[in-house]
């Protein structure tokens, strides 16, 4: 049986680091009320120059190079993102081009903050059917470019930064021992897309909008949504909570991290979160996370991890895959 194998894994971030106490100069926030209500203490806001495409060529970069591969080794590039360069072509084409890669595909994917998810799932996909053998998925976003900076119950939230991950086709044995992804659930329900939506396109307005949300609303979704794909995750595939290594999930508040690591009880020490340092990086949180985590020699070779996201649609999964 084929496996989608991670071969390699990298990340990018802009250069400027702002932190709660900056924001509280420029709008009507605390460093207290941001850390108890989401986690965040800083998060990277994108400079001149830096964009959704510059930002996911580093995280590509770094992941080929954790690989030991170049661009030639490559098949599909796939870019979970809702900030591209422009509204076409895809960023992921930008992306190709940046790193001179001349011949297979690239795409974007849109669901928000379950991106990544999304697009690890496709790419699965593409390798199982024997379509490609190694895919580039990158999760890259400039969020800071369609925050309302006069709205402070969304502005303090979101970060951005890019993370790359390479999947390759291995042979497997079709057991949960398997390296690579061993099960991947998506959801999505469009009757809450107003929830948390930019209020902008090139088919209504014209323009490109700022990200507006009922963040109370999201919330108490949030918790729920995520352990529906977590069971489901666990349910396919006849594994427990306590067989777990590790949680990656989408980093967008503490609180809704620790709840929902708490309703499946997986304890803390297996949870990695990334939070406190870069906010909310919609699809690029889960990469980035796994970035610091496999870098620093948290998550091992054979570790049993899972991702899981919850965002704008709403959108919603889980991937459960051996390390
Ligand atoms: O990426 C996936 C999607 N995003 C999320 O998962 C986000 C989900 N939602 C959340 O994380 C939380 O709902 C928030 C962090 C956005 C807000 O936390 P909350 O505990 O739900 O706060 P709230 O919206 O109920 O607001 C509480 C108070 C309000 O004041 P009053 O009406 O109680 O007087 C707000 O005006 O906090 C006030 N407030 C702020 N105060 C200081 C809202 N934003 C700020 C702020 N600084 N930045």
């Amino acid at each position: 049986m084929i496996r989608s194998v991670v071969r390699g894994f990298g990340a990018a971030l802009p250069k400027r680091v702002v932190t709660n106490q900056e924001l509280e100069s420029k709008v009507d926030t605390s460093d207290e009320w941001i850390v108890q209500r989401t986690g965040i203490r800083q998060r990277y806001i994108a400079g001149e120059g830096e964009t959704t495409a510059s930002l996911g060529e580093g995280a590509a970069r770094a992941a080929l190079a954790n690989a030991g591969l170049t661009p030639d080794d490559l098949d599909l590039i796939i870019l979970a993102t809702s900030t591209p360069d422009n509204t076409f072509p895809a960023t992921a084409v930008n992306i190709q081009d940046r790193l001179g890669m001349r011949h297979g595909a690239a795409f974007d994917m849109q669901a928000v903050c379950s991106g990544f998810v999304y697009a690890v799932t496709t790419a699965d996909a593409y390798i199982r059917g024997g379509l490609a053998k190694r895919v580039l998925v990158i999760g890259s976003e400039t969020f800071s470019r369609i925050l309302d900076w006069n709205d402070r119950t969304t502005c303090v939230l979101f970060g951005d930064g890019a993370g790359a991950i390479i999947l390759e086709a291995q042979e497997g044995e079709g057991t949960n021992a398997d390296r690579g992804v061993l099960t991947a659930k998506l959801r999505s329900d469009g009757a809450h897309r107003d929830k948390l939506y930019v209020d902008g396109g090139p088919s209504t307005t014209g323009t490109v909008g700022h990200l507006k949300m009922e963040g109370r609303e999201v919330f108490k979704h949030a918790v729920g949504m995520i352990t529906d794909v977590i069971e489901a995750a666990f349910e396919a595939t006849g594994t427990t909570a306590e067989e777990l290594d590790w949680l990656v999930p989408h980093q967008a508040n503490r609180r809704i991290i620790d709840g929902s690591a708490k309703k499946l009880g997986i304890p803390l020490d297996k949870v990695v979160v990334t939070v406190d340092l870069h906010g909310n990086t919609s699809a690029a949180s889960i990469p980035l996370a796994l970035n610091a985590a496999a870098g620093d020699g948290r998550i091992k070779k054979g570790d049993l991890v899972l991702l899981e996201a919850m965002g704008g649609g709403f959108t919603w999964g889980s991937v459960l895959l051996r390390w």
